[in-house]
């Protein structure tokens, strides 16, 4: 058990500042439905993020466009029943806050009323700070997404590193002081070089949380369906894997079509 497991009943955004004041790791991990979001709880973890990656692993969608906010706030609320100590982060999905400030209130608002998160997280640098400190200023904490940010693969045109050049470090280096400004209690840091991740988390008083973005920023997180190997055909070079379900799964399955097809199951014991 790490010193936050011990130290921290239940996880607040002040539990994650004061984390990174101690050098303790940030573990944050995705969940999208009760069952799953019960066993990462129970695991320690410190976020649950309810990701609108749901899109592509619960949806099938290719990207994370798709996926609605009425979607995000029943993964959400499934999530947030199951969840006794993390600290639940909810995805803005695309198209319900780009337009204007208030509708980004009110589609937060409607994250926190109707599935009990306890903050929001929204992709973009500067040009969202507005957005954020009317969020932010309602009551509402909000987590930032800077480097890769899937809601806009289609200006990108490649999920490829972000930010490995002069210029575009430097603006994600002054989109991530400006999103500290505008209120984000932390900041996720996608797919951007080691270095860059580094100079960026010794920037800001608030704690930055890596994916593909080297071991230098204030925790990690990774797709829950990702790190239990479900699909083993999405190989980026960040992703670690700690079980191969899209082996055991199978193996299980096969098991009980042979019991059920030989006719041993169900046998005596499993009967009334
Ligand atoms: O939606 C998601 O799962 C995410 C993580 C990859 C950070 O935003």
């Amino acid at each position: 058990m790490s010193s936050a497991q011990k130290l921290y009943k239940k996880i607040t955004t002040n539990s994650l500042y004061e984390m990174k004041q101690l050098g303790e790791s940030i573990a944050m991990l995705t969940a999208y439905d009760f069952s799953l979001a019960r066993l990462v709880d129970k695991s320690g973890i410190d976020v649950i993020l309810v990701g609108d990656s749901a899109s592509n692993v619960m949806a099938g969608h290719e990207t994370t466009l798709p996926i609605t906010l009425d979607h995000m706030i029943y993964h959400a609320s499934s999530v947030v029943k199951a969840v006794k100590r993390a600290l639940v982060v909810v995805d803005l999905p695309f198209g319900s806050y780009q337009g204007n400030p208030k509708e980004a209130l009110s589609s937060s608002i409607r994250i926190m009323k109707e599935s009990g998160g306890h903050a929001v997280k929204l992709e973009g640098g500067n040009e969202i700070a507005t957005t954020i400190e009317r969020i932010v200023g309602s009551g509402i904490p909000v987590m930032g997404h800077l480097g890769l940010t899937p809601q806009s693969i289609y200006k990108f045109g490649t999920y490829a590193v972000r930010a490995k050049e002069e210029e575009e470090a430097e603006k994600l280096l002054a989109d991530a002081k400006s999103l500290e400004n505008a209120g984000c209690f932390a900041i996720v840091l996608e797919k951007i070089p080691a270095g860059l991740a580094k100079k960026v988390s010794e920037s800001i008083q608030i704690p930055t949380i890596g994916i593909g973005a080297g071991p230098h920023t204030n925790g990690q997180v990774l797709v829950l369906h990702d790190m239990l190997g479900m699909n083993t055909e999405f190989n980026p070079r960040f992703l670690r894997r700690y079980l191969n379900l899209e082996k055991l799964i199978p193996e299980a399955i096969e098991s009980y079509i042979d019991d059920v097809k030989s006719q041993d199951f169900p046998n005596k014991e499993e009967s009334y």
